[in-house]
């Protein structure tokens, strides 16, 4: 077993410190102050003090620390106040010792180590002692504020305990007195209890009880100590365990490689409590643990105690904190898990499925004798205990009939357990396998299905592969084609989709048998479905339809739903998208009709992204409303809910519901999807935090994303990731990053007749290489310059044809050309009309109502409009316009962007006087030269960097002759005589420190 390891950083526990921050504050102010902290062993009570200790000690408080042990009463009077004081007692200043410690007799036994010789009249009284405690203490706050921790006071002997109350009751010094208790420690000891009651009765307490940690400071808790994110299956058992506790989850994490089950330290302070009970209650600890939870009747027949008997234990474990009853007071459990877990270690190899099977006979005869459909839970039950009851064909047979119920009751995750415990035992059962109401391959195939609806897309695989190694196909053609279908559909998950496109392939073939059977129109259903998610939308397209008649002609309605749904989506990409819609609000009425929920999420996902393409973003909201819950109700939430919620999301960024967008981004998210499902919305996150300004987040939530489906390059993800990384890179001046990304994406997508994919990454080249040569320009690289002009070229050429082929009614992809086109016309000044183009822009986004796009434009027309005639009334007024919509969004860098341009234009965008709120303009710029106005100092600023009046004057959108008049007086007022002067009076001015800033260096 590996060392436990600490987290080197205090996780959560803000409100606490803060608190303690405050009392911290009173009692430097002169005040003495008590507080309490209690909670369960572990939770965290001397982290929290150690923490404040450590503010204490910044803020020149004296700490002192003592601490209670478990040693029996009377044993080390004093202790913990004896241990907290004894370093004032080493003190080297011999004049401050005595000072501070004065000449008490009652000091040696305090102090033995000093020396000192009790006095001659013997012993001294405790009344003495604590006298002198209080005596040292006050002395010692009259020089610096004190702090005085005392851990663990349930183990405080009587004198400490004294100490204590006398402490409360008599300073009247700046000191802090900390206690900290176990809190289940109330019930057992009643000293702590007394001791409590009186300290909390005095006004100067404050009482703090510390609570589990949450899921995700757990989360972090790992994190920190593993030193990277704490992912997988192993850390999410661990916080399950440990249930909030960080000490739990230390030895857990500690313990996760080596075999045995709870590492012995954390066992034995588990079981301390337990062994307090008396022996009777063994039997019912047994029975809980055995069943983790148990109601009373089951317990009073398990243990066949009398109902006194039963009772007496019950509330003596209650007591203890060792068992909890649940709300209605009908059942127990453990207070905690892994109490649980070591009472069932502790059992005897014998007791344990000698329990397991009485529970389960009693199970049995319950579920036997009631007329109703037993729950899966019952079921579910039984075959858990009659496996660990070692019973195998019992247990096999009730695994089978617990599977049945719990995919019945949406519990695939569940179910696919109780399928798989079958199938283990299967071989050692042969009597029970040959009278099981599944056959091995059902087994097999449902387990896979089950496996998939909960999100473990290997596994599904896995079990898929077996059953098909059970098949053989040419006797059996057709069920090797259904299960080659379902492999297919998998890999599609998975996602790979090229190993689906060999399954569906392989399925298209067994199943090409006379005559058209349900199982051709499914392969070939998948078969297109493969293509069209590899952007291969005409092939799809017949594909689907010869999938579609076949399903019609076998009368397989969901079948066609799924054929219809290929067909819709990949009309949608080629720009038919009204055909398309029809198409797939055709398939949603039979998948709903056939309550196919599986397919009838997916084609909501569809519909929603054909809605969002068309420009019709808020029915694409409602189309995609209520598919989570719909995913829900199949127990598929994590699996199926991202994908087809997502487009939903991206209409949500797109009109401006930033803050919806956010929450259901982040709820889809915990839902910790398998990686396939989760590129989804983080694809639409990336997004939203492009917009917000943070390029270095989107990038993170992008890369992650295709870090995601790097098994399957499909356009749909390809060309959204690689164009909005693009974009995030060209935020970041990293135009270099950009262009590769925009041609990757284009590899990527080189085969996909979806005019958007091309269109999508082309613009975003386009716009990366118009800032590239924006930049080049103003560093005088006309080589640069060049470039960016022939690789924009290339790109706006290629959408352009792309364009013409495919763009029909997706709205959203014109606007996006559109923009393209301008961003191109920037590339050639004098040669395109750029502000036309802007205008044509912005009116399709207008007309889309998406706020972010439409201001990114107006910005950029503005620019236009102002470069060309250095004031524009139309260019005031757009500038206002994008301001009042960034503002409202949160576009932050947008937002400065438009500022920026503004001020430098010396457009007022501050809105009327009328309507500003009282103190929201913003102060002027600080910390410049005296005497100049303020488009002087902006000429300043631009002449200090190096530029030539020709280049101040484009940038300042003024004439060359303003700007040698602005520097002529410039000159005059900082009593210069050249321009580098200047620059260097205004470049000192930029580092001078702030005034009233102190120099460290004098
Ligand atoms: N908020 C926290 N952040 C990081 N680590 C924590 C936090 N709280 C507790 N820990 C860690 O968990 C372990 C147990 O914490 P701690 O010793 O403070 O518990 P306790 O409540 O004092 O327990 P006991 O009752 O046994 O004294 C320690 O290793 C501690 O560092
Ligand atoms: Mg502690």
């Amino acid at each position: 077993m590996s060392a436990r390891v600490s987290s080197p950083v205090l996780v959560g526990r803000q409100r606490e410190r803060d608190h303690l921050r405050r009392v911290l504050d009173r009692a430097a102010g002169g005040e003495m102050v008590l507080v309490t902290v209690g909670g369960d062993p572990g939770i965290g009570k001397t982290r929290l003090v150690q923490d404040m200790a450590g503010t204490a000690a910044g803020l020149g408080f004296r700490v002192l620390t003592g601490g209670c042990l478990d040693v029996g009463e009377g044993t080390l009077p004093f202790g913990p106040v004896a241990e907290a004081l004894r370093p004032l007692g080493t003190e080297a200043d011999e004049q401050w010792r005595s000072q501070v410690l004065g000449g008490s007799p009652a000091l040696a036994t305090l102090f033995p180590g000093l020396g000192l010789v009790p006095d001659a009249h013997g012993a001294t009284g405790e009344g003495q002692v604590i006298e002198m405690v209080r005596g040292i203490l006050d002395r010692l706050a009259a020089r610096q504020p004190v702090l005085l921790v005392i851990e663990d006071a349930h183990w405080a002997d009587a004198s400490t305990r004294h100490v204590l109350l006398y402490l409360v009751r008599n300073l009247r010094a700046p000191v802090c007195l900390v206690v900290t208790y176990r809190l289940e420690e109330l019930q057992e000891r009643y000293p702590l209890r007394l001791l409590l009651s009186e300290l909390h009765r005095s006004s100067r307490c404050e009482r703090i009880i510390l609570d589990p940690l949450t899921r995700s400071e757990l989360g972090e808790l790992l994190g920190t100590i593993l030193g990277h994110p704490a992912a997988g299956a192993t850390t999410s058992e661990i916080m399950d365990r440990a249930e909030g506790n960080p000490f739990y989850a230390e030895e857990l994490l500690a313990a996760r490689d080596s075999a045995t089950g709870l590492p012995g330290e954390l066992r034995g302070l588990l079981l301390a409590r337990v062994e307090r009970l008396s022996r009777d209650a063994r039997p019912v600890l047994g029975a809980v643990a055995a069943g983790t939870r148990l109601p009373h009747d089951l317990l009073a027949a398990v243990t066949a105690y009398d109902e006194e008997r039963l009772s007496e234990c019950l509330l003596a474990a209650v007591q203890h904190h060792v068992l909890v009853a649940d709300a209605d007071g009908a059942s127990y459990g453990f207070r905690h898990a892994l109490v649980r877990e070591a009472v069932y270690d502790d059992m005897l190899p014998g007791e344990r499925p000698r329990m397991h099977a009485r529970l389960a006979t009693i199970l049995a005869d319950r579920v036997q004798g009631v007329a109703a459909a037993p729950s899966a839970a019952d079921l579910g039950q039984l075959a858990f205990h009659w496996y660990r009851a070692r019973d195998w064909p019992r247990a096999l047979l009730a695994s089978v009939r617990a599977g049945l119920a719990a995919e019945a009751a949406a519990a695939p995750s569940s179910a696919e357990r109780h399928y798989e415990r079958a199938l283990e035992l299967w071989d050692d059962a042969p009597e029970a396998a040959a009278a099981s109401p599944l056959d091995r391959g059902a087994l097999l195939r449902r387990a896979a299905e089950t496996a998939h609806l909960s999100g473990d897309y290997a596994r599904g695989m896995a079990l898929i592969g077996e059953a098909l190694a059970d098949v053989d196909a040419d006797a059996e053609p057709l069920r090797a084609s259904s299960l080659l279908e379902f492999l297919g559909y998998c890999r599609i998950a998975g996602p790979d989709s090229e190993g689906a496109a060999r399954a569906y392939a392989a399925a298209v073939d067994a199943a090409h048998v006379e005559p058209v059977s349900p199982e051709l129109a499914r392969a070939l259903t998948g078969m297109s479905l493969v293509q069209s998610g590899q952007g291969h939308y005409q092939d799809a397209i017949a594909t689907a339809e010869e999938g579609r008649r076949a399903a019609v002609q076998v009368s397989a309605p969901a079948t066609q739903a799924r054929a219809l749904t290929v067909l819709g989506w990949s009309l949608c990409n080629l720009g038919r998208v009204a055909e398309g819609l029809a198409h797939l609000e055709h398939a949603q009425l039979l998948a709903s009709a056939e309550q196919d929920i599986p397919t009838l999420l997916w084609t909501r996902g569809q519909l929603a992204a054909g809605l969002l393409a068309s420009g019709r973003a808020a029915a694409a909201i409602d189309a995609a409303a209520g598919v989570l819950d719909l995913a829900r109700s199949l127990g598929a939430e994590a699996a199926y809910g991202p994908y087809s919620a997502t487009p939903g999301i991206e209409a949500m960024i797109l009109l401006g519901e930033w803050a919806a967008a956010q929450q259901l981004i982040g709820q889809l998210l915990d839902l910790e999807p398998p990686g396939g499902a989760a590129a989804f919305p983080r694809l639409a996150s990336g997004l939203l935090r492009l917009w917000q300004g943070e390029a270095a987040a989107a990038r993170a939530d992008l890369t992650q994303a295709l870090r995601d489906s790097e098994q399957s390059m499909v356009p749909e993800v390809v060309s959204v990731a690689h164009a909005r990384l693009a974009r995030a890179a060209a935020a970041e001046q990293r135009f270099d990053e950009a262009r590769e990304l925009v041609w990757a994406g284009l590899r990527l997508c080189a085969g996909s007749d979806g005019a958007a994919h091309l269109i999508r990454l082309a613009a975003a080249g386009v716009h990366a290489e118009a800032g590239r040569a924006q930049a080049a320009a103003a560093r005088h690289r006309g080589k640069e310059v060049a470039s960016a002009a022939a690789t924009a070229s290339e790109l706006i050429s290629r959408a352009r044809s792309a364009a013409r082929a495919g763009i029909g009614e997706l709205a959203v992809t014109s606007a996006e050309m559109a923009t393209a086109e301008a961003d191109w016309a920037r590339l050639r000044p004098g040669e395109s009309d750029e502000v036309a183009r802007w205008r044509d822009a912005i009116g399709r986004w207008d007309a889309l109502c998406f706020p972010y796009p439409a201001a990114h434009a107006r910005w950029r027309l503005s620019r236009a409009l102002l470069s060309r005639s250095g004031s524009s009334a139309e260019a005031s007024q757009e500038l206002r316009s994008a301001l009042a919509a960034t503002d409202a969004l949160g576009a932050n860098a947008l937002t400065r962007q438009i500022r920026e341009l503004g001020a430098r234009a010396r457009v007022d965008l501050e809105p009327a006087p009328g309507n500003e709120p009282p103190g929201a303009r913003k102060p002027a710029t600080p910390a410049t030269p005296a005497g100049l106005t303020a488009r002087e100092r902006q000429v300043l600023e631009l002449l200090a960097e190096g530029l030539t009046n020709r280049r101040i004057a484009t940038s300042l959108f003024i004439t060359e002759k303003t700007v040698s008049v602005h520097v002529t007086h410039i000159l005059e007022k900082l009593q210069v005589t050249n321009r580098s002067q200047a620059g260097a009076i205004a470049r000192s001015h930029g580092k001078a420190p702030a005034q009233g800033e102190v120099n460290p260096g004098r």
